[in-house]
């Protein structure tokens, strides 16, 4: 019998998955991983990872989803019963994301607020570490700050209360809501980003390339990394929201319409943020590199500076651009945490209510961590790490096991032709089963070398010169805890037998 969740429309699982790829990943952390890495000699390993990794493995996961029926820990597990601990620890990493994620939604939703008034004064970078009244120093935990607890609260309200609805008239309707608003409001961002005076400018330092910054590893993985962050790929969720699927459907011409669609939006959240920094460097008549930041510091610090300046709507067009960050982070914390539910509910066969308390419920206190002194160190060592050794390692493992060790390539390429308009090309096979490997490998190669060396190297320093305690427990154990608490999931017992329900075998519902 047919029992699991389904989409209503096609519609509704294109706007879900879109709604899941564009996120904080797009407005928060492209904008300065582009800038940091290269600005636009950027482009080229991030339009290469997106051509011949981001699309694939989109593909790849849509037709996984489809075909095999169950959350990343039964996809993994239908294809290979040994395999089930990939899918868990992409779980876990999920989960872990999850936890920060929030704090980030939370930080913004204040934000919107404080928009009105103003409220951040002429020294921003102050009020922000006021705000969350950072410890003194990384690992010290501190007691809980109100001003970050009270709307993480709300945002775990608010996403919870959506997973509880369910697939159809939880997760589908908010995304019907959501995603639409989003792209409003982001358009009028942007136009009055780039028509600020010295916007110009700003695009110029967006797009300029600094190739000298192309021939290093590190501005490799950050593009595979942002590919894979920001497509919502090799952590889970894409597996997740395809299983979803109806029987007919069209795997590889919505998996396009979900990459260019995330990816237009991230080169237009790159062009907005750019236009403002520009005016920002005009206005203070200094050099656009003079006023760029990374991360935290880029939404929190800098806009709120440039919304003090702007010739008028100042509040009005803070909050539009706060609001924006609320719900495309929203959008993608529904779908984070759709991973775990989804695997609760497969495993253990409990009912969705009870796994949405259960998962998200200790995601939820998990997160309070963030909500405390310390929470910005543990946010920004648990982000790198567990992206670096989560999401881009995962990426890696998953192509050299599906194409090389289980060798399923051919079948899913089957699987998805029999049911797409378009036709896989051998570039699809290609990519997957060669370029990503090569390429990817290298880089990964050279990231654990880089990271390992400075933990023995003093002068050059563990990232963001940490102490090498709180990079052990808050970094390298959280990753590494990740794939040991996926093992352990997937030694499990399963309540039921897991092989009941794969996509060619189930009768066609309606
Ligand atoms: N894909 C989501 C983002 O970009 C996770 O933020």
């Amino acid at each position: 019998m047919e029992t699991r969740s389904q989409w209503g429309t096609r519609a509704g699982f294109i706007l879900a998955a879109v709604g899941s790829a564009v996120g904080l990943g797009n407005i928060w952390r492209f904008p300065a991983e582009a800038y940091a890495n290269g600005g636009g000699a950027f482009f080229i390993p991030y339009l290469f990872a997106l051509l011949t990794a981001g699309i694939p493995i989109l593909i790849l996961e849509f037709t996984m989803g489809h075909k095999y029926r169950g959350s990343a820990p039964l996809t993994y597990k239908k294809i290979n019963k040994g395999s089930e601990f990939i899918g868990w620890w992409q779980v876990l990493v999920a989960f872990v994301i999850s936890t920060y994620y929030a704090t980030i939604i939370a930080w913004a939703m204040s934000y919107s607020v404080f928009s009105f008034n103003l409220n951040w004064g002429a020294d921003t970078e102050s009020f922000f570490y006021g705000h969350i009244n950072i410890a003194e120093a990384e690992g010290q935990v501190g007691s809980f700050v109100p001003g970050v607890l009270i709307p993480l609260i709300i945002v775990w309200f608010i996403v919870l209360g959506v997973l509880f609805k369910g697939v159809k008239k939880g997760i589908e309707i908010a995304n019907r809501i959501f995603i639409p608003t989003l792209v409003v409001v982001f358009l009028i961002i942007v136009i009055r980003a780039v028509t600020l005076p010295g916007a110009a400018q700003g695009l110029e330092a967006f797009f300029a390339p600094d190739f000298s910054s192309i021939l290093s590893a590190d501005v490799w993985v950050a593009a595979y990394g942002q590919i894979f962050f920001s497509l919502s790929i090799a952590f889970a969720i894409m597996v997740t929201y395809s299983s979803y699927l109806p029987k007919k459907t069209d795997i590889t011409n919505n998996a396009f319409i979900v990459g260019f669609g995330n990816s237009s939006f991230e080169l237009l959240a790159g062009i907005g943020v750019f236009g403002v920094l520009g005016f920002m460097a005009a206005q203070a008549d200094v050099a656009v590199s003079d006023v760029v930041t990374g991360g935290v510091g880029l939404a929190f610090v800098v806009f709120p500076e440039i919304i003090n300046t702007l010739p008028g709507l100042n509040g009005l067009f803070g909050f539009l651009f706060f609001a924006s960050l609320v719900l495309a982070g929203l959008s993608s914390l529904i779908s984070i945490s759709e991973t775990y539910i989804s695997g609760l509910v497969d495993k253990f066969k409990i009912s969705r209510t009870k796994a949405v308390v259960f998962g998200g419920g200790l995601a939820a206190i998990i997160s309070l961590l963030y909500a405390t002194q310390g929470g910005l160190y543990f946010l920004d060592a648990a982000d790198y790490f567990i992206n670096q050794f989560g999401v881009a390692l995962l990426g890696l493992i998953e192509v050299i096991l599906i194409a090389w060790v289980f060798r399923k390539l051919k079948e899913l390429k089957t699987h998805a032709d029999d049911i797409s308009d378009i036709r896989l090309g051998s570039w699809w096979t290609f990519s997957l089963s060669v370029i990503t490997p090569i390429v990817l490998g290298y880089m990964m190669f050279d990231l654990f070398r880089q990271n390992l060396l400075r933990q023995f190297d003093t002068p050059t320093g563990n990232y963001e010169g940490y102490a090498d305690a709180f990079i052990l427990y808050g970094g390298w154990f959280v990753a590494l805890g990740a794939l040991v608490i996926g093992i352990v999931m997937a030694l499990t017992k399963w309540k039921e037998s897991p092989d009941s329900t794969e996509q060619s075998e189930t009768k066609e519902v309606k």
